[in-house]
C-alpha cells in the first residue's frame, strides 16, 4: 500500500498549528496537509510528498499553479506598489473584460471575496425592489453571511420554506427573511413566489448547485417565474463564472439574471470577487445616480486590488484563447467517463455527478437532483478521498476543480490511483 512520507518540518508546522489556529487549521480543507508549493496542476506538501491537485485552491487555480504568464505580470506589478485605494489601470481593464464577456453584467462593483460579492448582491436586490426577503434553495452555497448561511448544508430535514441556520450566532430574526426551496424543484418555487410575492426582493442560486446541474428548463423557469412577478434573479457565479464558459453558467445554459457575483478565477489566485449587474440595479452604488435613502454604501480597503486585477485579467486572457475551455472539457470528460467505467466494473453504488469542469462521485444509488438526494454514504467518501490522498490525488471532500493545466498524464495517474482506491475500500 503506497503511503505519504511525513518529515519533521510539517510535523512541527503541524503542532503549531493545533496550538495556534481553532481546530488547527484556517477552517477549510484537511488540516493535517501542509502545502508549500504548487505548479501547473501538482503541488507538493512540505515533506515533499507530489499531489495531481483537483483541489485547485478552492477553484481559482484554473489555469493552473504558478503559470508564467500569471506570475510575470503579478511581478511586474509588485514592484511598482501592492495597493492604492484608488482606481488603477488593471482593475478597470479586468471590469472593462468582465462587461464584455458576461451577458448580464452592464456594471461591475469588486469586493475581495466571493462571501462579501453574495452579502453585497442580495443587499442590492433588496435596496432595488425595497422589500426584504430572498429566496435560495437548500444546500445552495452564498457565501457566510447572516443570509447565506441558512440551509447551506442541514443535518435534519426541514420544513420547506422555512430556513435552518448553519452556524451559531446568527440572529433569530433573518429567519424572517429568507425562503428555502429544493434546487430543481420550479413548483415549489412559483407556489412560495405565489404566496410571499410582494415580500420577496430575489431568488439567488447557483446556476450549478454545488455539482448538482439544473434539469433543462430549470433555470428558463427561474427566470420567467421572476421576470413574471417582478423579482430578481441572481446567479451565483463564483464558482461557475469563467469556468464552465467564458461568459460563465449563464452563457452555457443561455439564461440571463439580472446580478450575478464572480469569484476565484477571476481574481486568478488572489482576493478579488465581484458584482455585476444591469446599470439600473448597479446604480445603487453610485451615489450620484440614486435618491439618497437608495445608496448603498460599499467600500473595502482591498478592493480592485491591481495585483489582484492584473492576475485576474492575464488568467482571462488565457482561458480566451483558442482551445482552452476544450480542454478543460476533454480532461474532465475523461475522468468522469473513466470514474464511472471504474465505478460500474467494481459494481460500486455510486453517481458520478456534475460537469466536466467540476464533479465528484456521491455513494448513492438514487437520482441526484437536489440537496437531499445528493446526501450519500459521507464515512466512504471520506475513506476514499484518504485512499486517493495516499495515492498522490489532491481533492476538497467533495469536488475535483479541472484546470487547463492537468495533463493526460494526470488523467491515466488519477484514474490508476481511483481503481486501487475503489478497489481497497471495497
Ligand atoms: C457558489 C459560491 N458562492 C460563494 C462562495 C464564497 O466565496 P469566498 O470563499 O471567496 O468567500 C463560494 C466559495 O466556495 C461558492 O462556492
Amino acid at each position: 500500500m503506497p503511503g505519504l512520507r511525513r518529515d519533521e518540518a510539517e510535523n512541527e508546522l503541524v503542532d503549531t498549528a493545533s496550538r495556534v489556529l481553532p481546530g488547527g487549521g484556517f477552517g477549510n480543507v484537511s488540516h493535517d496537509v501542509v502545502l508549500a508549493e504548487g505548479r501547473a496542476g501538482r503541488v507538493w506538501d512540505v515533506s515533499g510528498n507530489e499531489y495531481v491537485d483537483y483541489l485547485l485552491g478552492s477553484g481559482p487555480m484554473i489555469v493552473g499553479h504558478a503559470h508564467p504568464e500569471v506570475v510575470e505580470v503579478v511581478r511586474e506589478q509588485v514592484a511598482k506598489g501592492t495597493t492604492f485605494f484608488a482606481n488603477n489601470p488593471h482593475g478597470i481593464r479586468l471590469a472593462a473584460e468582465i462587461v464584455d464577456a458576461v451577458p448580464c453584467a452592464d456594471k461591475v462593483r469588486f469586493v475581495s471575496s466571493g462571501s462579501e460579492a453574495d452579502l453585497y448582491a442580495m443587499r442590492l436586490a433588496r435596496a432595488y425592489k425595497k422589500r426584504d426577503k430572498i429566496l435560495k434553495f437548500e444546500g445552495g452555497y452564498h457565501g457566510m453571511s447572516d443570509y447565506g448561511l441558512m440551509s447551506l448544508a442541514p443535518k435534519r430535514a426541514g420544513n420547506f420554506p422555512q430556513p435552518i441556520p448553519d452556524s451559531a450566532g446568527i440572529p433569530k430574526s433573518i429567519r424572517d427573511e429568507v425562503l428555502i426551496a429544493p434546487f430543481n424543484d420550479l413548483e415549489t418555487v412559483a407556489s412560495l413566489i405565489r404566496e410571499h410575492k410582494n415580500e420577496l426582493a430575489a431568488i439567488i442560486v447557483e446556476p450549478v448547485q454545488r455539482l448538482i446541474p439544473p434539469k433543462p428548463g430549470f433555470l428558463e423557469g427561474l427566470r420567467k417565474l421572476t421576470e413574471d412577478n417582478g423579482l430578481l434573479l441572481i446567479f451565483d457565479e463564483v464558482v461557475t463564472g469563467f469556468r464552465f464558459a467564458y461568459g460563465g453558467a449563464q452563457a452555457y445554459y443561455g439564461v440571463t439574471p439580472d446580478i450575478c457575483t464572480l469569484g476565484k478565477a477571476i481574481g486568478g489566485g488572489f482576493p478579488l470577487a465581484a458584482i455585476a449587474g444591469r446599470a439600473d440595479i448597479m446604480a445603487h452604488f453610485d451615489k450620484g445616480a440614486v435618491a439618497e435613502d437608495a445608496f448603498m454604501l460599499q467600500i473595502g480597503t482591498l478592493s480592485g486590488n491591481p495585483i489582484a486585477s492584473a492576475a485576474g485579467l492575464k488568467t482571462l486572457e488565457i482561458l480566451k484563447r483558442p482551445g482552452a475551455y476544450d480542454r478543460i472539457f476533454k480532461t474532465g470528460r475523461a475522468l468522469m467517463e473513466g470514474y464511472a467505467e471504474i465505478l460500474r466494473a467494481a459494481r460500486v453504488e455510486a453517481r458520478v455527478v456534475g460537469d466536466a469542469p467540476m464533479f465528484d462521485i456521491v455513494f448513492t444509488g438514487r437520482e441526484v437532483a437536489d440537496y437531499r438526494s445528493s446526501l450519500g454514504d459521507d464515512a466512504k467518501m471520506k475513506r476514499c478521498n484518504a485512499l486517493l490522498r495516499r495515492r498522490g490525488v489532491l481533492k476538497s471532500e467533495s469536488k475535483y476543480y479541472i484546470s487547463l493545466a492537468h495533463t493526460e498524464t494526470d488523467v491515466e495517474f488519477t484514474l490508476a490511483a481511483f481503481a486501487e482506491s475503489i478497489d481497497e475500500l471495497g
